[in-house]
């Protein structure tokens, strides 16, 4: 069951001032980008003024950083006595800042036939499932926004027929061959559910949401459900239901907040790298998963070492997601790939460099995690912040706005949930 926590309009407003004012006070600790040489020197000039917490991240090993990243619980407690804002979080706020690490979800109570939900992979399952526990009664019309194969929508329809109830479902999704693969499975599965191939940010998707009591978004990125909400405010759309999750990807350079309170009062402008810190939260992938994460952040570090040293600059260079088949490559294969998306002296072709620079980005490693960690002390109150911006929003637009987490932060560390119902 959803356990909502933010519920009148008085208590969205009131988090999300605390929020802008706690992020705006920190802003040094956490807008500040460590990925290179000159970024940690700024880093440490900026915690010499915090002593105490500058030698306590200091005597923290590399695995002692990791346990501590991986858990919200000992994040908050590892720094409440440097940042008075962890100490002094509204109690409204404390279980969706902290998620109780002591607290295990139990899976909803939802029959559903294995054969029915084969495919899905563990996690995602698991997701869907407190997800659809967390809506109210059951809506006469769904649109499932940004759908993939529609798992959620297929579970949703088959669930409600389940309680003799009538109701549509319509998933919505780009990608053709993903509509296919969910059509057939729908086919397969018997259930009340249509699929629609659609680009939601074309100029007609607002006919996606004519006749349309729910809409429904799980993990759509940030500006496919940021449209979902603003095009169900202009169609009158009774109820939404949205996780959001990868707050980064949107067209602007620099946040555009929804809220016109939120534009009017903000103390802060945030630009993509800020966005990407919301979503940085990792849950333990197993340790295959954490020893490709530490390989590739060392190759990362060491370019940024050589593009540093061979072209007499400190700008970071970032670089976009790696190709999974390069994981499994070696150090001068990720060379070849950088050196095509960001021309500078060839490192691939100099075995003597790459050495050196693995060497140099293996000791800057660890001072990088610890600066990280300062920042993830912030990660979750950035995505509250972001959240609580699309809740006002709703609320500015006539809705009746909630925020709860729908399932335990480990499951997914995209776990909050944006209800809202049109106020009649
Ligand atoms: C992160 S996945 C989430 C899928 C599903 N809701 C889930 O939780 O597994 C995002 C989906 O959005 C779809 N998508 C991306 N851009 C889109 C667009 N402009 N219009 C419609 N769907 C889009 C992608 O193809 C992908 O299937």
């Amino acid at each position: 069951m959803s356990n909502i926590v933010l519920s009148s309009q008085q208590d969205l407003h009131h988090a999300w001032r605390w929020l802008d004012q706690s992020l705006a006070t920190g802003r040094k600790d956490w807008q500040s980008y460590s990925f290179s040489r000159a970024g940690i020197a700024a880093q440490q000039h900026h915690l010499a003024s915090q002593p105490a917490l500058q030698a306590a991240l200091t005597r923290l090993t590399e695995e002692e950083v990791e346990d501590i990243d991986a858990n919200p619980a000992k994040l908050a407690q590892f720094f409440a006595p440097y940042l008075p804002c962890i100490e002094q979080a509204p109690t409204l706020l404390a279980v969706l800042l902290v998620p109780d690490e002591a607290a295990v979800d139990s899976p909803p109570v939802m029959p559903l036939p294995f054969w029915l939900t084969n495919g899905i992979q563990g996690r995602k399952l698991e997701q869907i499932r407190h997800f659809i526990a967390a809506l109210p009664t059951p809506a006469r019309s769904s649109l499932e926004w940004c759908a993939g194969k529609g798992h959620l929508g297929r579970l949703l329809a088959f669930h409600n027929a389940q309680q003799n109830v009538v109701t549509s479902v319509v998933s919505a999704e780009l990608q053709a061959e993903l509509c296919t693969a969910g059509m057939a499975l729908a086919k397969r599965h018997d259930v009340n559910q249509r699929f629609v191939q659609q680009d939601v940010l074309a100029d007609d998707a607002h006919r996606l949401l004519q006749g349309v009591q729910q809409g429904l978004a799980l993990h759509a990125c940030g500006g496919l459900h940021q449209r979902l909400i603003t095009l169900a405010a202009q169609q009158g759309t009774a109820e939404l239901h949205i996780a959001p999750c990868c707050y980064h990807l949107h067209n602007a350079a620099c946040y555009q907040p929804m809220s016109a309170m939120v534009r009017a009062e903000s103390l802060m402008q945030l630009t993509r790298a800020d966005l990407k810190l919301a979503v940085q939260g990792q849950v333990t992938g197993g340790q295959r998963v954490g020893r490709l994460r530490r390989q590739e952040v060392t190759w990362r570090l060491a370019w940024q070492l050589w593009h540093e040293q061979s072209n007499q600059t400190t700008e970071y260079q970032p670089l976009p997601a790696l190709p999974k088949q390069l994981l499994s490559a070696d150090f001068s294969a990720f060379c070849v790939w950088a050196e095509q998306l960001k021309p500078t002296p060839r490192l691939s072709d100099s075995p003597t460099a790459q050495v050196e620079m693995l060497e140099q980005a293996e000791q800057l490693y660890l001072e990088i995690k610890r600066a990280d960690l300062l920042r993830h002390a912030y990660r979750r109150m950035l995505e509250l912040w972001l959240v609580l911006d699309r809740a006002l929003y709703l609320t500015e637009q006539g809705y009746e706005a909630h925020i709860s987490s729908f399932c335990h932060y480990q499951l997914t560390p995209r776990n909050i949930l944006i209800s809202a119902h049109l106020k009649t």
